[in-house]
């Protein structure tokens, strides 16, 4: 059977241009024992794969290699099988690629339950939700009253840890970059106020709604909003950085805050990424699984449609045009 897979041929410069992918038609070949084909459903776009195409070999997980099917995660359901761990039918998460078919031997693949949703796995129990679990509980370790900032709310980790803090009795704000999305996040999501990070009075705002000042601050863009937190930063707070996207599209990163906060605030500031804990993805699930089926963790999903969409579509995570957690549906 042939099918169509889209290849990194080139590293991207400053922004990922359609010129570094190329399209291509494979052919299916016959299952050896131990294989399993998968029809891909549903592909995420994340914010790492600009990483990831880089030349970097430097960063917690390799560059895809130039030639290669351009790597990402995905849901995907058997429709081959010579692997009796995954009969025909079985619906997985896992790597897959910018591809309409993989062949697997199963490795690296979860399977899922039935009866949740792909776009729920991809939204809330894969990546997002990890993250945002791993970052804000296990790093940050909220305690009922405390005041949490988080950036990038209105996105996909970022809406799930507003969520999981609001579950924990924490006062919650996010910043993002439009009116509509904050008001998303304070009508749909419950956040106690959402700051549009592009307003002239940003730092006003922002003392506006920390009145006690800020215990956690759960980093996901970097930019003007984490010089003014860094400076509300109260004593032993925690800042959790998961993400600078702000400066994933720079050939120059941007000047971090000056540390004698640090001293004087006495602030543990952690970097983390998810992949370095996918031994503690079981447990985090069942915790994540429980608050989506009380109804505490909402999503919203911005669906792009065919594997070629994805070749412009990845430029939405930069411009903030995704209104969601970013996935093709094939
Ligand atoms: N450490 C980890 O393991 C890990 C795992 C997953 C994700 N992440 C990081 O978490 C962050 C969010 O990822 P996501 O998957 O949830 O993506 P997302 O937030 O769903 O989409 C990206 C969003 O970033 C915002 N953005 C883009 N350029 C910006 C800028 N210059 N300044 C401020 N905001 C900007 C845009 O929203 P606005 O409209 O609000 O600007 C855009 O919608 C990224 O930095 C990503 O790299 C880290």
């Amino acid at each position: 059977m042939k099918y169509k897979a889209i290849k990194l041929v080139k590293r991207p410069d400053i922004h990922i241009t359609p010129d570094v992918f190329e399209t291509v038609t494979l052919e299916t070949a016959p299952l050896e024992d131990g294989q399993l084909l998968l029809k891909q459903t549903h592909m995420s776009l994340d914010p790492a794969m600009k990483g990831w195409m880089s030349a970097d070999t430097g960063s917690y997980i390799p560059p895809v290699a130039l030639g290669d099917v351009m790597r990402s995660s995905g849901v995907a359901e058997v429709v081959e099988s010579k692997n009796e761990k995954f009969p025909v039918g079985t619906r997985v998460s896992g790597l897959i690629g910018w591809t309409e078919y993989a062949v697997s031997n199963g490795q690296g693949l979860h399977k899922l339950p039935p009866e949740i949703p792909a776009e729920a796995v991809l939204c809330v129990l894969a990546l997002p939700g990890l993250t945002a679990y791993q970052g804000l509980v296990e790093i940050g370790k909220p305690k009922a009253g405390e005041t949490l900032v988080v950036s990038g709310a209105a996105g996909s980790v970022g809406s799930m840890v507003g969520q999981i803090a609001k579950a924990e009795g924490l006062h919650v704000i996010g910043t993002a970059g439009t009116d509509d999305k904050c008001r998303w996040l304070e009508d749909e999501l419950g956040f106690d106020k959402a700051i549009n990070y592009r307003s002239e009075d940003l730092a006003k705002q922002l003392r506006g709604a920390t009145p006690d000042g800020v215990d956690i601050y759960f980093e996901n863009t970097g930019g003007p909003v984490q010089h003014i937190v860094f400076g509300r930063m109260n004593a032993h707070g925690r800042i959790i950085v998961c993400g600078m996207i702000a400066d994933y599209n720079t050939d120059k990163p941007s000047p971090g805050p000056n540390w004698l906060n640090i001293i004087r605030k006495r602030l543990t500031i952690q970097g983390f990424t998810m992949p370095d804990h996918w031994d503690k993805v079981p447990a985090m699930t069942a915790k994540l699984s429980a608050y989506f089926m009380a109804g505490k963790l909402k999503y919203r999903a911005h669906k792009l449609q065919g594997l070629e969409s994805a070749i412009e579509g990845i430029n939405l995570l930069f411009t903030g045009g995704n209104t969601g957690k970013l996935m093709v549906v094939l």
